[in-house]
């Protein structure tokens, strides 16, 4: 099928090379599933018209009885007019924010995107100028979390790439560059490209903490964003489950090799909070986070409860740490714990005076 498909596109012409777009070099994969062609071509010329070539792309491969909807990604669309990715073993940046705290897990669907942008928003309340970085290059959630799944995608201007603002948080997200739920080919020079964009040619402004929202795990973007910046620190969030513990153990022990101190981990879905009568109900066993975290001899920042607001606030672009309520009282708490850990770690080491 996929030949049916590089057959369309021989009739699109390449705008960056006037080539056929099946012979130019530019396809990086191209597939057909379930009606939907997807389409991944490596970056192009500065200035290319993109919404022509999706337009003729799409007319192409939709005369084909097969295909319904066609989707185009192009590779680190951020790249555009910007620096070459650096080597991953350049100089780190200067910090873009008094604190830069990596908010973390071993897995994924425990909540580490709802509590990044929920400690951001607390943030924000605390009176902190607050920034958050989307780093999840496969799975971002800032768009969806901060109300911004329409929002035009980012400008670079002199200053550099202008971050967006929702609820008073300073925001760039890998989500801006690619659709949500496009899937995406990252190689790894080109996260690290993508990630020391984000880290060193935003237009933060004078911030004072930037909060990072990493993908789960302990891949690439995990050491870009080590070895790219002073972090304050890593913020591990795990589920009280054991499962999940394990995983976090796993987070926790990759940023400690890379001697970026953890400042703490924060349990989230801790218990089920009743929306109805406020009683709280341990369904997975509360606690197991906090006895990981004295193990492993990082601080406990606090305990998030599990409650249906929570869900429904990021499926509508609130943030409920925002808002009042025993929830919001919770990611305070939590904020105040991380931004403690935070000055702690952030404290210059005292000199050392030899006496002879
Ligand atoms: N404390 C919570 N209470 C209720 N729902 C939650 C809570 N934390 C996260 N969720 C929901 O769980 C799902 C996964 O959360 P998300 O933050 O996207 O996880 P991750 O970033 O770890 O993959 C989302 O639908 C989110 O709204
Ligand atoms: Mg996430």
């Amino acid at each position: 099928m996929t030949d049916a498909l590089h057959q369309a596109l021989s009739a699109v012409a390449d705008p960056s090379s006037g080539a056929p777009l099946s012979t130019s070099g530019r396809i990086d994969a191209i597939d057909l599933k379930d009606g939907v062609a997807t389409l991944v071509l490596k970056p192009g010329q500065e200035g290319e018209d993109i919404t022509a070539l999706r337009a003729a792309v799409d007319a192409a491969l939709t005369a084909l009885a097969e295909v319904e909807r066609t989707r185009v990604i192009i590779e680190t669309t951020l790249a555009r007019g910007a620096s070459k990715p650096q080597p991953a073993s350049s100089q780190p940046l200067a910090p873009p924010a008094r604190f830069v705290v990596a908010v973390a897990s071993g897995k994924g669907g425990v909540g580490k995107s709802t509590v990044a942008a929920n400690l951001a928003a607390a943030c924000v309340k605390l009176g902190l100028k607050t920034g958050l970085m989307d780093a999840d290059i496969y799975g971002p959630s800032a768009p969806r979390l901060f109300g911004l799944t329409e929002a035009p995608g980012l400008q670079k201007t002199k200053a550099g790439i202008e971050p967006l603002e929702a609820h008073g948080v300073k925001l760039v997200s890998m989500g801006f560059l690619v659709g949500e739920r496009d899937p995406v080919v990252w190689r790894a020079p080109m996260v690290t490209g993508a990630v020391r964009q984000f880290l060193g040619e935003v237009n933060w402004g004078d911030l004072d903490i930037l909060i990072i929202d990493m993908p789960p795990g302990t891949g690439d973007v995990q050491l870009a964003v080590a070895q790219g910046a002073p972090i304050s620190g890593v913020v591990i969030v795990s589920t009280p489950q054991n499962l999940a513990l394990d995983d976090a153990k796993k987070a926790a022990a990759l940023f400690d090799r890379t001697a970026i101190p953890i400042l703490g981990m924060v349990e989230n879905m801790s218990f089920f909070l009743c929306p109805h009568c406020g009683e709280p109900s341990e369904i997975f066993g509360r606690g197991g986070a906090r006895a990981e975290a004295e193990l492993i001899g990082a601080p406990f920042l606090g305990e998030i409860p599990l409650h249906p607001e929570l869900r429904e606030a990021s499926d509508a672009g609130h943030l409920v740490a925002a808002g009042e309520g025993p929830v919001a009282k919770a990611f305070e708490r939590a904020a105040d714990a991380m931004l403690h850990q935070a000055a702690i770690a952030n404290r210059p080491a005292p000199d050392i005076v030899f006496e002879d």
